[in-house]
């Protein structure tokens, strides 16, 4: 279901973190997969930041724990890639908001701004639905597709889903789309009725979808702390694959609770270290790739991450 690492990266050999944890074995009701996590530290963000348990990468010197933050990660991809417009569904308190410093579009139907905003923002009091129904979600950025979008608003399948679409539709070819909250740590923790402190919600599905639906994409789970983020590139702004599809996939991927959170994704198999994204040159490509079209960087995004990140990332 998740594509996977060749496993050898720059020397590096990425090891299963369920290989450190001791044997995998499928959630059920009691144990340990259906604890709520611990409560969030007061004064910090809002989720958990119980210990890290991130993938080891090890090389023939030294063995390390991936335990990068998220917001650490988004910055230097903002950095990396110096995006023209950047979109962010789910804006809340404008942690990750703060990061941009270009043209950004943040969507929140209650949004409470407290970090401080250094840039040029458009901000929306409305849904992501709402958003993009309009005549022209792009009037914001006065045309400019976006080319980084992060999808953090409403943690349910369909609502993440909808928002890919839309946030895909609206970008540019050399964009980046990242998901927060796709590795859940528990089967409550992913829950659709929320009933636990930390939560992802059930948005774990949207790496079969697009491993399904879409294997032209380049789709990159990295281990961040403290729920994994998804990268995805390689977009096709033209595609109306995914949303012809709309029907059967939520018919075949949203489940009710409890969720069957494959083991692969509880155990974090398949998944990267964020370290290694941001080693290999993948964002450097990437951002010399703004003007060109997606025939054009294909081949470009396609040597890069066979030669960084391993063959099983490759797009078909
Ligand atoms: C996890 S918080 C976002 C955190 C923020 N991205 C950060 O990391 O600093 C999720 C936010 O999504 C918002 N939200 C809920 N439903 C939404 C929707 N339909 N469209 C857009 N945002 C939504 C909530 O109001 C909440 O503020």
């Amino acid at each position: 279901m998740v594509r996977r690492p060749s496993g050898e990266a720059d020397g590096d050999r990425i090891v299963p973190c369920s290989t450190h944890r001791g044997t995998a074995s499928r959630p059920r009701p009691g144990t340990a997969r259906h604890q709520t996590p611990p409560r969030t530290p007061p004064g910090t963000h809002d989720r958990d930041h119980s210990p890290a348990r991130g993938c080891l990468i090890q090389s023939d010197d030294e063995t390390r724990v991936s335990a990068v933050y998220y917001y650490d990660f988004l910055r230097q991809v903002h950095a990396r890639l110096t995006p023209q417009a950047y979109l962010e569904v789910g804006i809340r308190n404008g942690g990750s908001l703060s990061l941009s410093r270009c043209r950004s579009v943040g969507i929140d139907p209650a949004f409470s701004i407290r970090s401080e905003l250094d840039g040029d923002f458009a901000i929306f009091r409305t849904t992501s639905d709402e958003y993009f129904a309009r005549p022209d979600p792009l009037a914001a950025t006065r045309g400019t597709p976006f080319d980084l979008a992060f999808i953090d608003g409403l943690h349910l399948f369909e609502f993440a889903f909808r928002d890919f679409v839309n946030a895909e539709r609206h970008s540019s070819p050399h964009g980046v789309i990242v998901f927060d909250d796709v590795l859940p740590r528990t089967v409550d923790e992913a829950a659709r009725q929320r009933h636990t402190v930390s939560w992802t919600g059930d948005v774990y599905p949207m790496l079969a979808v697009l491993a399904r639906y879409r294997p032209d994409l380049v789709v990159v789970p990295v281990q961040t702390q403290p729920t994994g983020l998804l990268i995805v590139t390689g977009l096709d702004p033209q595609s109306t694959t995914l949303a012809d599809a709309y029907d059967e996939i939520l018919a075949e991927f949203r489940h009710p609770d409890p969720q069957p959170v494959p083991d692969a994704v509880l155990d974090r198999l398949a998944v990267l270290p964020p370290e290694l994204l941001l080693e290999s040159d993948l964002l450097d490509v990437l951002a010399a790739g703004r003007g060109q079209t997606s025939a054009e960087l294909r081949p470009r995004i396609s040597a890069s991450v066979a030669r960084t990140l391993g063959q099983g990332f490759v797009p078909a």
